[in-house]
């Protein structure tokens, strides 16, 4: 008796109305610079509290996907929700403030400033009750720093500089594109460290990243890029390297 009641219950859902909302979703979107067009009829969701890794090789659209949830690039079709809400139209400043932070592709820092003038310009006036020094507990590299030139740090610690935004803005959603890139393999961990500690803090992160098997231990969700379109996609559980080896080289 039990199973069939379920079973009638189930069905009855016919609406998705017991699907919770997901954090972001980009539906039926397009990219394009001028006449190039770079993505068409994307799709992608990151539940909340949960990790997304979008892979893929150069040129495939990766950055350009980071662009348009940031809202520094406008879709030419379809559109973009946070929290069920449409924000395909609304600026890069009003998304922030919705809790949209974008570690961007080259870093993101005010090189000719200090790292503590960076600090105080991430801090944005919403959070004023964050403190510098909290901060700098999960950054202990950059203490030792402050009063150095941005553009002076080795590149594992410009990039820490650059992750430190994340915390300052207590993020829904963390946009972070290939933050790895060029670093020795000791401070790509302590990197994946620092995005893990975030996750574990409940904030949902979008991972573009050149360290695949790194970036499919650390998601929970996998979609793989290749010239605007998503040629694979699935929980990291059912999605082995090989697959994503493979689809790079297809
Ligand atoms: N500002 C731009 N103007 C013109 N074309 C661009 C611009 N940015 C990226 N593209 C092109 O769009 C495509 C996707 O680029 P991008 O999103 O940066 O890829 P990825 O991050 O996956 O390497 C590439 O062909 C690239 O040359
Ligand atoms: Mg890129």
């Amino acid at each position: 008796m039990t199973p069939a009641k379920t079973e009638d219950q189930a069905t009855s859902l016919d609406d998705n109305s017991a699907l919770p909302t997901p954090l972001l979703e980009l539906r039926g979107v397009g990219a394009a610079y001028g006449d190039t067009v770079v993505l068409r009829d994307f799709n992608l969701v990151v539940p909340a509290r949960s990790v997304v890794t979008l892979l893929g090789p150069n040129g495939a659209g990766k950055t350009t996907v980071m662009r348009l949830v940031s809202g520094t690039l406008k879709p030419v079709a379809g559109n973009i929700f946070l929290n069920g809400t449409d924000v395909t139209s609304s600026a890069a400043h009003a998304r922030t403030a919705k809790g949209v932070c974008l570690i961007p592709e080259g870093r993101g820092i005010f090189r000719s400033l200090s790292v503590r003038e960076n600090l105080e310009l991430f801090r944005p006036s919403t959070s004023r009750d964050i403190s510098i020094d909290a901060v700098l507990e999960v950054f202990p590299v950059l203490a030792e720093r402050l009063g150095q030139i941005a553009g002076t740090l080795s590149g594992g610690e410009q990039q820490m500089l650059a992750l430190s935004r994340a915390f300052f803005a207590k993020p829904a959603i963390v946009l972070v594109d290939e933050v790895s890139i060029g670093l020795a393999p000791k401070i790509v961990d302590q990197i994946f460290e620092i995005l893990r500690r975030l996750a574990s803090e409940g904030v949902s992160l979008l991972i573009v990243e050149q360290y695949v098997r790194r970036a499919l231990d650390l998601a929970d969700t996998v979609y793989l890029l290749n010239r605007g379109e998503i040629v694979l996609q699935g929980s990291t559980k059912d999605v082995a390297y090989e697959d994503v080896a493979d689809a790079y080289l297809r």
